[in-house]
This record gives structure tokens, sequence and C-alpha cells, in this order.
């Protein structure tokens, strides 16, 4: 995209991702990533984060339609996970004068990663760097997404760099900021971006929200997706609920079916969510990567999942499904279970067990032997309603 200026002397100089499949080798990319880095120059230069380093060539491209990058004067590193730090081995070579600016904590990381202990100083929480006509002041917010991460802010221009923080899932095509686009269309992105990345951990954006709360910004400039500059207030907004684990009064129901008798009971379970006209959105777990997944359960209050057994337990995208979802720490869901069995039972009690460990409000479970009888699919209609109630806060007719 070449370079372009975010404010005066502030420029975006990142590369547009189109070609990697996977993000971290797991999270499907269809619409890309962006690496956003920054350059920003005073009477010296300093280069925000960087990009993968397959991308290093484009991005000195772009940093050379601003300055020559031999006049780098500070290469400052808020996270270390490579899809940033990628560029800077190469970046160190070509620019040898270069100090490199981490966290403490960063720095056996670029040693281990990179060989990189030369040229390398730590800042401190509340440390400042005077460019000449810009200050650069750095802020330590551990776990977002790794335990060494900062924040950068630029205090002339009133810009925070926050990296993985406010960052979202696609590609920029064309446009850089919030107010070139629909945020609308941008937002699913952004909350799988969030719950498959940093979801986990919640607390710590929480945390990070606070801390950087005093600050006055008119743009923050994350290191994947838009730029926010029209409204920078609602993607901290958006982050903060998203942490929080507040989600909408909805329902999502998501089953695995080996032979059709668990799929035909989801049905049921989504026609007694609508009955009770709270909005429901049904994924078949075994055709939906977990990505996916993942994020419609972030979104929605309650969620119903049902899975047959198998091996004596639960059918396997649906056990993969709640695994992550455990790792990614969700909270606060109103759920519901069901689930076919052959000759015994399994993948419901299983169920049943994990979600009361993650400390969920299980509403019911109902485990059906066989190819569900309209017995069975009134107790699923039942199941829906009765989570549904829970959701919308109305009481069961
Ligand atoms: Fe975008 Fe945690 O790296």
């Amino acid at each position: 995209m070449g370079a372009r200026e975010i404010r005066p002397g502030i420029y975006w100089v990142g590369v547009n991702d189109r070609a990697t499949d996977l993000f971290e080798g797991l999270w499907p990319l269809p619409h890309g990533v962006s690496y956003n880095a920054y350059l920003v120059v005073g009477k010296k230069a300093a280069l925000i984060d960087g990009v993968k380093a397959h991308f290093t060539e484009e991005l000195l491209a772009n940093i050379a339609e601003v300055l020559p990058p031999e006049r780098i004067d500070y290469l400052v590193v808020n996270h270390m996970e490579p899809d940033h730090s990628g560029s800077v081995p190469h970046l160190c070579r070509i620019v040898p004068r270069a100090k490199v600016l981490a966290t403490q904590a960063a720095l056996p990381m670029l040693e281990r990663f990179y060989g990189i202990s030369e040229g390398v100083r730590a800042v401190a929480d509340g440390d400042t760097i005077d460019l000449g006509g810009k200050v650069l002041k750095f802020f330590h917010v551990p776990f977002v997404h790794w335990p060494e991460t900062m924040a950068t802010y630029e205090e002339a221009q009133k810009v925070l760099f926050p990296c993985d923080a406010f960052g979202g899932f696609r590609a920029l095509g064309g446009v850089l900021f919030d107010d070139e686009v629909d945020i609308s269309e941008y937002e699913d992105e952004i909350l799988r971006y969030f719950s498959n990345i940093v979801g986990m951990q919640s607390k710590a954006v929480l945390r990070a929200i606070e801390r950087l709360k005093g600050l006055e910004v008119a743009v923050i400039a994350p290191s994947h997706g838009l730029v926010w500059r029209g409204d920078p207030g609602h993607i901290v907004k958006l982050y903060a609920r998203w942490a929080q684990m507040d989600a909408a009064p909805e329902v999502t129901v998501i089953f695995g079916s080996m032979y059709g008798f668990t799929a035909r009971m989801a049905e049921a379970v989504a026609r007694g969510v609508a009955e009770v006209s709270v909005p429901v959105r049904i994924l078949d777990a075994g055709r939906v990567h977990v990505s996916f997944l993942i994020r419609e359960a972030w979104k929605r209050r309650g969620l119903i999942l049902g899975a047959p057994t198998y091996d004596a337990g639960i059918f396997p995208p649906v056990e993969y499904l709640l695994r992550l979802l455990e790792r990614k720490r969700l909270g606060g869901r109103i759920v519901g279970l069901f689930g076919s069995y052959g000759w015994r039972g399994g993948s419901v009690e299983v169920m049943r067990e994990r979600v009361e460990a993650l400390g969920w409000e299980l509403v019911d479970a109902v485990a059906f032997p066989g190819a569900p009888t309209p017995r069975d699919f009134s107790r699923a209609q039942a199941l829906g309603e009765a989570v549904a109630h829970r959701v919308a806060g109305t009481a069961a007719a």
C-alpha cells in the first residue's frame, strides 16, 4: 500500500498479508491480516513495531518513501511475537547504529529468538525518549498479548501504539482509518481476532485499558487492522465489553452429529429459542472452523452445545471447541446441553462436568438414545425455551 501519513510526521509503513492461510498456524485468514508498523519522525526517527520476516523488503520500501532506512535511530519492539518482531534481525543488520528499545522481559527473547543482545536498551514503565519534536512514552502492559508487551504513546500528536491490543483480522483494502469504512463490516473479524488471540488475556486487557485511560488520545494505531482516528473510543469500548464477557442477549447453538440424530435435535432446540423471540444462530462444529465457533460463542450470552457420545466421551469437534473455550477463559455463559447415544451415555455427562468446572450456568441437559422421538423433540424445544428465557431475563409461560 505504501507509506501513509496518519498525523504530521507519523506514518503507517506496514504491510497487508493476503497469502498466509493460518495466523499462528492455527486461525484461518479468509480476509487476510495487516502487520502495521509506524515511523515516527522528529529530528530523530523511530520505527514502532515491524512485520513478519518475509515481508521485510516491503516494509523497507515503505520506509524509504519517507526517509532512508539507514536514518532510523530507534527500533521500538512493543511485542516479541514474530508477526511484529520478525523483521528486527534484518533491520539491525541494515541499521546497526539503531538502538532496539523493549521491556526488560523482552531482552532474553530477543537473544533467544534472533541472537540479538548488542545495541539493546530496556525501557522502564513511564520512560520517555525525546526524538526532537516528538516524544515517545512507554507503558508496560504485560500479557497483552505476551508478558513482555508494552504500548508506546507519542505525546506531541497524541497517538497510542498499543500493538496487539485494539487490533483485528482483515487486511486493509486500500483504506486505513476507521472513518473510511463501515465499521459494522469489520467488527466480526475484530471480534474473531480478539476471541482467538487475546481473549484468554481479558483481565490483562482490562488492566491495560485502566492503565492507559488517563491519556489524551487522538489516534489509536494498533499493529493489526484499522487505525482509529474518527472514534478511537469505539474500539476501546468494544474491547472492554468483550473482555468483561458482556454479550448479546441471544443464543448460539453449536452441535456435532454423525448420522443426523443430534443435528435434528439441534433444530428443535433452535426452534425453542426462536419461540421466545430470542435471536439464535445455529452452527455445525464438524463443518465450521473452531476459530469462528469461538467468536460466535463470545458474541452471545446463551450457548447450547449438542454432541453425540463418541468413544465414550464428547464428539471430537465439540470437545475441541470446549477445550479451547476453557483455554480462552470464556466466562459468564448460560448453557444448555444435549446429545444422542447408542448403547450408553457419555457425551452429555462429560460436557456437564466441564461446564460446571467452567463456572457457567447450566440450565438443563438432555441425553437421548438413538433417533429422537417426538418426546425428545419436545424436551429439546423446552431446553431452547428455558435457555432463551434465562438469557432474555423473562419468565417461562
Ligand atoms: Fe500480533 Fe501477539 O502478535
